[in-house]
């Protein structure tokens, strides 16, 4: 493992983790500020919208019922959890999770855009329509879900459901599954 890379990236944690004061509404409201967290020489990393109460409470992504699918979407994917990276694009809970406002996305984005130029991923899995719009505005997830595509900047995206979407829908399921393989295939490809 690259250990520059790591501590770059600690670095950034550390940022986010000792961030307050700004008057923005989830930065003042959440228990913890939520870096992300992973492997700093990952090829792939899965980006969130923002973290939920599990995630606000433990200080880690992904890990409630939403975070629970995820990971076995990524082995369906060849994948541990520890293999990638994973992350939100606003770093703090929205009270009541309600969607983040464009000016708290704006606030949070340079974090998100500061990990990435760290990994420099040969891909990023944006999860659900609003991860997606960060990286991909015109995209529409029910086109462009499973497949690799191009998105802002040239940047490699390979867009996937939210798993949070799937939890009651086990056709959606069914689809983020085979999404999950079509990853494996483009990597192996
Ligand atoms: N949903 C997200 O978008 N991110 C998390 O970290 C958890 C649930």
């Amino acid at each position: 493992m690259s250990e520059d890379k790591a501590a770059r990236l600690e670095a950034i944690a550390a940022e986010i983790r000792a961030h307050g004061g700004c008057g923005q509404e989830p930065c003042e409201t959440a228990t913890q500020l939520v870096p992300g967290e992973g492997n700093p020489d990952a090829a792939v990393v899965v980006v969130g919208e923002a973290p939920g109460a599990r995630e606000d409470a433990t200080g880690r992504p992904f890990v409630g019922g939403a975070g629970k699918l995820l990971d076995k979407l990524l082995a369906e994917a060849g994948f541990e959890r520890s293999d990638v990276f994973i992350t939100n694009v606003v770093k703090a809970r929205p009270p009541g999770n309600r969607d983040p406002k464009k000016p708290e996305i704006e606030h949070h984005l340079p974090w998100l855009l500061a990990q990435l130029e760290v990994i420099q991923p040969q891909l990023i899995v944006p999860l659900g329509r609003h991860a997606l719009a960060h990286f991909a505005p015109d995209a529409k997830i029910s086109e462009v879900h499973g497949r690799p595509i191009e998105g802002a900047g040239g940047r490699r995206l390979f867009p996937w459901y939210h798993p949070a979407a799937a939890l009651h829908n086990q056709a959606l399921r069914e689809t983020l599954y085979a999404d999950a393989r079509a990853l494996a295939s483009t990597l192996s490809a």
